[in-house]
């Protein structure tokens, strides 16, 4: 089973904005959206992953596309104005699980809380220089010894920490294969012993 192939969009940064990086290109190219969630699915299928677990609920455009392609489907989201409008589309979906909160403490108990079955991270609460990156990772390194997780908006375009957080982390955590997909997505892989 081979990955599809990506089709790109320009990223534009305004070089007077505060995110962008002086030293580095103001526009790269990125993955569509649309491509990312076939991404998502296919990675899902590729590992036999049945539980989508998504930070960064936003408008709920990926739990959308991918709830009737897993079991379970969790999603934490910060606002709660995207919260509430998320939860008034999706929340009445089954197998879908809407929280309002800081992913960096919510996954951890959701994490503590259901069984431990193959999951797909979707790694996408991005907000600020560092976010809840690493807390998250934490979270996911200290409760599942085995998964797929997937870090979105890695390209070396903004000015945040997100690739330096996710690269100290595969350097800490070598039983877990890391790569860079798109120049843009981190992929951790652990296969189940
Ligand atoms: C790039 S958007 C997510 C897009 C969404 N995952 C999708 O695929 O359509 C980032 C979202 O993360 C949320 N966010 C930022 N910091 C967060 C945090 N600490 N915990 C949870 N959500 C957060 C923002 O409010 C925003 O809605």
């Amino acid at each position: 089973m081979n990955a599809p192939a990506a089709p790109y969009h320009r990223l534009w940064s305004d070089p007077k904005d505060a995110r962008h990086n002086p030293n580095g290109p103001y526009n790269c190219w990125a993955p569509l959206e649309t491509y990312k969630r076939e991404l998502l699915r296919y990675y899902g299928k590729r590992y036999g992953m049945r539980t989508f677990i998504e930070t960064g609920t936003s408008d709920g455009d990926t739990v959308c596309a991918l709830h009737d392609s897993f079991d379970e489907v969790y999603s934490i989201e910060l606002s709660q104005w995207h919260y509430d409008l998320a939860f008034g589309l999706f929340g009445h979906i089954p197998n879908v699980h809407l929280y309002c909160g800081d992913s960096g403490v919510v996954l951890r108990e959701i994490l503590r809380a259901i069984p431990a079955s193959p999951t797909l991270f979707w790694l996408d609460a991005h907000g600020g220089r560092t976010g809840p990156l690493q807390a998250e990772l934490d979270a996911v390194f200290a409760y599942r010894d085995s998964g797929v997780i997937m870090i979105d908006d890695l390209q070396d375009f903004w000015l945040h920490d997100w690739r330096a957080i996710t690269e100290r982390a595969a350097a800490a955590h070598p039983d877990w294969t890391y790569s860079l997909v798109h120049e843009c997505i981190g992929l951790f892989v652990k296969e189940e012993a």
